[in-house]
Parts: structure tokens; sequence; C-alpha cells
């Protein structure tokens, strides 16, 4: 089972910031995952909220600043937001990145960064997948690229519904929340060659669980916490 750094390592620096990012990969992580808005000008700005208050200096809403102006403020520690270009080139194929589109305005530039980051690494672009709550974002990025990995991120959807969201837009796998996950659930994705994913599981005990259960991936504000000691 992969453990993925969720927002970096957000339970130990201030999350999807490349401190967390660094302390994540410290952590040994399979992977890391980052939450993607667009600034006004369409940059993809790894920030998980639509608005600023909550984890930086600034006010109002991430869609309403320019990059330029993104990148002045700060977080409670003093970083500053990353774009997705720099944590693309920040992680340097080291581990897996799951790129989360939290607004639909970010999938145009969040592909062609991704496809450009590729053509640089001469096809050996590591492991980069996209996610996201919203279909109509993972659908767009689908239809921009045919060849990106894709997960669906599924929170009260029927199953059935599911299953033909995820054939349709050529998901590899679906990740849900740690409250909704069942073992019957984990076995009807593999019957259907779909990997599974849970957030967010910052408990040894749920990671156990989640192992014995052949879940593909956990979600970690802790990794080092949730990594399986056997
Ligand atoms: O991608 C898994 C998880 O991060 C989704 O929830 O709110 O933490 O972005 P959230
Ligand atoms: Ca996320």
């Amino acid at each position: 089972m992969k453990i993925i750094g969720h927002r970096g390592a957000a339970g130990y620096v201030a999350e999807n910031t490349l401190a967390s990012l660094a302390r994540a990969l410290e952590l040994d992580v399979d992977g890391i995952e980052v939450d993607v808005q667009a600034s006004r000008d369409g940059e993809p700005v790894v920030i998980h909220d639509a608005s600023l208050e909550r984890t930086t200096n600034g006010t109002g809403l991430v869609s309403q600043h320019s990059w330029a102006q993104l990148r002045l403020l700060r977080t409670g520690d003093g970083q500053s937001i990353p774009s997705l270009r720099e944590v693309l080139q920040f992680v340097q194929r080291r581990v897996l990145l799951n790129i989360e589109i939290k607004a639909r305005a970010a999938v145009p530039q969040a592909v062609a960064l991704v496809r450009e980051f590729r053509q640089q690494q001469g096809g050996n672009p590591g492991e980069i997948i996209f996610s996201s709550f919203d279909h109509g974002s993972t659908d767009f990025v689908r239809r921009l690229d045919p060849s990106v990995s894709l997960a669906l991120l599924v929170q009260g959807l029927p199953p059935d519904e599911i299953w033909n969201v995820a054939a349709r837009q050529l998901a590899v796998g679906v990740n849900l929340d740690l409250a909704s996950v069942t073992r019957e659930f984990v076995q009807l994705a593999h019957a259907r060659q779909l990997q599974v994913g849970v957030y967010t599981v910052n408990r040894k005990g749920d990671a156990d669980r989640l192992r014995a259960w052949q879940v593909d991936a956990i979600f970690s504000d802790l990794p080092d916490v949730v990594a399986d000691s056997r």
C-alpha cells in the first residue's frame, strides 16, 4: 500500500508548501498529493481553499488575484504559495505526484504543464495522477490529454455511477474518505481494475486495517505514523 503525503506532510509543516513537500520526502513517502486552484490569469497554484484567509496572510478569493500578487503572500510560517510548475520541478520524478484539481479553470494550464514536463523528462516524467471531486474537471483533463492518469474523488455517489464515470473517463482509480470505505467497496473496485485510495488516514490502526483490505494507497498528514512497521 502506497503512502501519499497529504498536502505534503500537512501534520508537520504548513500544508501545500515546498517545505511541506520536502518534509514528506524526508519521511520516505511513495507519493505526494497537492491541491490546485487557479489564479485570475489561469496559473495553477498550489493551495487547498478557494479563499486565502485560512492558510495565508491574504484575503479574498485565489481566483481574484494574479499569480504575481499571489506569490507575494505568505503562509503562517513564512512560506510562499507554490505554483504547480514549481512543484513539478521540485518533485522531479522522485515520487508519485497526485494533482488534485480544485478549480476547473486550472485544468488547461495544469495539463499543458504536465505535458511540457513530460517532454523535458524525455517521456519519463515519473507517475503523475490528476484527481478531482468535480468529474467535469476530470472529464476536461481526459479530453485534453487521452494519456494522462486520472482518479475520481467520490463522496456519496452510488457505486454504479462511480463505475460508469470511471469507465467513461478511463480512470485508473477512485479515492474516497476513511469513513466511507468498506472492504466490499475495495473488492468491487478491484473487480473493475480500479485502484482504491483512502483519505485522510492518520492513525496506524486504520492504516493496518486498510492494508489488510488491500487498499492501494492512503493519503496521510503523518506519513511516518501510518508507515508499515512489520
Ligand atoms: O485527495 C484526497 C483528499 O485530499 C481530498 O480531500 O479536502 O483534503 O482536498 P481534501
Ligand atoms: Ca486534497
